[in-house]
């Protein structure tokens, strides 16, 4: 089956709220972002955004030019749809909802700062983290940021039914390469609406 087939069925087949990696708030996302001391003008990107309600979050605190891509349309329309129903329906209308693969996509315009949470650690072939990364590493201006939470090297060895490639800070660092210097790193035991706990590797680097 295609990434996309699965993510496409992963999507449609249940509600978003009962996923694994379901968050009531991006808590650590933002709290980086907030380090990240992005203009509220500056191009933001959350990449494989799913129907994470991170965007709703950043339009609440007035970010203003936002992008979120996936690889599954059903995932964006159900982020639209939920910022219709919460009365955020103009400013979702603003964002950039892009359907694409984030190892083979070309970026209309850079990005300030690049957002990933649980989408690089399913890159388990080299080949497709060369291609992300050369399309982050081209798409993000010197200077900007990148904000990565993959699973943890003590956390699970698969998400959504697909094996995972965990990392700690020291890995994720040297997985992105001299192009990125990390700045801030941090660990979050993530609680599954399951239950069950899940730990995850957070760092921020800064694009050179
Ligand atoms: C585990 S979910 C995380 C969603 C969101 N980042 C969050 O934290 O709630 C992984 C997301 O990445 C998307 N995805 C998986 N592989 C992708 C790829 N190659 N390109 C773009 N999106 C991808 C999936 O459709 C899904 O929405």
């Amino acid at each position: 089956m295609s990434t996309k087939t699965h993510w496409e069925n992963a999507w449609k087949s249940a509600d978003p709220g009962a996923k694994s990696w379901f968050q009531d708030e991006a808590v650590r996302s933002l709290e980086m972002i907030e380090d990240a001391a992005i203009a509220h003008d500056e191009a933001i990107i959350d990449v494989g955004g799913g129907a994470s309600v991170l965007v709703d979050a950043l339009l609440q605190r007035g970010f203003a030019n936002l992008s979120v891509l996936d690889i599954s349309q059903a995932a964006l329309t159900c982020a639209q749809q939920r910022l219709d129903d919460r009365g955020l329906g103009d400013q979702g209308a603003a964002v950039r909802w892009l359907c694409a693969d984030a190892t083979d996509w070309q970026p209309a315009h850079p990005f300030r700062l690049w957002h990933d949470r649980a989408v690089f650690h399913f890159l388990t072939d080299a080949e497709d983290r060369a291609h992300y990364l050369a399309i982050a590493e081209k798409a993000i201006v010197p200077g900007g940021q990148l904000i990565m939470a993959t699973f943890a090297e003590d956390g699970p060895q698969k998400c959504s039914g697909l094996p995972v490639q965990r990392y700690n800070a020291a890995m994720l660092a040297a997985a992105m390469g001299a192009g990125f210097h990390l700045v801030e790193e941090d660990r979050e035991e993530h609680l599954t609406p399951g239950g069950i706990v899940q730990k995850f590797q957070y760092c921020r680097f800064v694009r050179l």
